[in-house]
């Protein structure tokens, strides 16, 4: 089981539990939680599943493909040096206890 922590747009932390090789998107929407518009279903077409990820947290994530790089020129909200595509993480042990920024649109 992997823990890790969602931080809503409006501050709101939540906790989400997720099963080894889910997405980082499905373990977010099956845990309830709006944030994500995720238009393409996951693949990596739509970039309406932008996520910000901590900047203490980045150590832990391996760089984006080609594909995620490209798409997150279209994020609705500003491209960072932590913004990821949820679609596109897939949970592993070394994601335990990351947290994870929802921005404020998804649009
Ligand atoms: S759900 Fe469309 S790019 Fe992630």
């Amino acid at each position: 089981m992997i823990t890790f922590e969602v931080i809503e747009a409006n501050g709101a932390i939540r906790e989400v539990q997720a099963n080894e090789g889910e997405t980082l998107l499905q373990a977010t929407l099956n845990a309830g939680i709006d944030g994500f518009a995720a238009e393409c279903g996951g693949c990596c077409v739509c970039a309406t599943c932008h996520c910000y990820i901590d900047d203490e947290d980045l150590d832990k994530m391996s760089a984006p493909a080609s594909d995620e790089a490209q798409m997150l020129d279209f994020t609705a909200t500003e491209r960072r040096p932590s913004s990821r595509l949820a679609c596109q993480i897939k949970l592993s042990s070394e994601h335990i206890g990351i947290k994870v920024h929802l921005p404020e649109r998804q649009y």
